[in-house]
């Protein structure tokens, strides 16, 4: 169907889950979905639908970075018509308030990347939609998690120079964590009117050092994807 997805129209639900790691998202789908088809394969880039308490969803691996991220997510949007994307990643921690293993709900997403400026100008805002943030919210502070719905920064770079300092006076602006894709899902939702969150567990904090263990990080997943499913299943749309 397009050079980057042999997914038939109509095999992708109306919302699907963006991991980067192709892998994790074989992991979501063979751990959390029921009924569950391999989509796409192409370049090993996996996509897949099944169904998460009834309801059919779908998880599309994105690769690492806005532009392998904006290839995914362009198609998706303009080919398969998809309506919801939910991006469940990972970020590095940018302000001392943040700990490794929180929860950021992205509000907005500040970048060093020039993608936008294809598209929108004046140093264009690019946002989440609304009712999945607030959803999200909800449900993420229901279940204890400790949650930060913030600004991130969605980087080009992943091995900046000076740690946390790499990002200026951001931290100090609501921006508190880093990540590589949010940006250009943000912009492009926007552009084919469609709803878009991130959501992210931080992984690595930029300020102290600290990292997250493997068995943290295997419950925090877990916590995440099951966070996001089922604001996929409860945000409904306004209108
Ligand atoms: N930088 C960018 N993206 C990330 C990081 C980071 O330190 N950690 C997890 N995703």
């Amino acid at each position: 169907m397009t050079p980057h997805n042999e997914a038939k129209l109509g095999d992708y639900a109306d919302t699907v889950l963006l991991p980067g790691d192709p892998l994790r998202a074989k992991w979501i789908a063979e751990n959390f979905l029921a009924d569950v088809k391999q989509v796409n394969g192409v370049r090993n880039c996996l996509g897949y639908t099944g169904l998460w308490k009834g309801k059919p969803i779908s998880v599309q691996a994105t690769g690492m970075g806005q532009p392998s991220c904006a290839i995914y997510v362009h198609e998706l949007l303009d080919v398969y018509k998809v309506k919801n994307l939910i991006r469940v990643g990972t970020c590095g921690g940018l302000h001392e308030k943040v700990k490794i293993r929180d929860v950021i709900i992205a509000i907005s997403a500040a970048t060093d990347s020039s993608m936008n400026d294809k598209f929108a100008p004046y140093h264009y805002a690019p946002f989440a939609n609304f009712e999945l943030l607030s959803k999200a919210a909800e449900l993420s502070k229901k279940r204890k998690y400790t949650t930060h719905v913030a600004s991130v920064v969605s980087s080009d770079v992943f091995y900046v120079p000076d740690g946390a300092n790499s990002y200026g006076d951001l931290p100090n602006h609501g921006v508190l964590a880093v990540e590589m894709e949010a940006s250009a899902i943000y912009t492009l939702a926007a552009q084919f009117d469609a709803r878009a969150l991130c959501i992210c567990t931080m992984t690595d904090c930029l300020v102290s050092g600290d990292q997250i263990d493997a068995h943290q990080r295997q419950t925090s997943l877990t916590q995440m994807v099951e966070l996001a499913l089922d604001t996929a299943n409860e945000a409904e749309p306004s209108s």
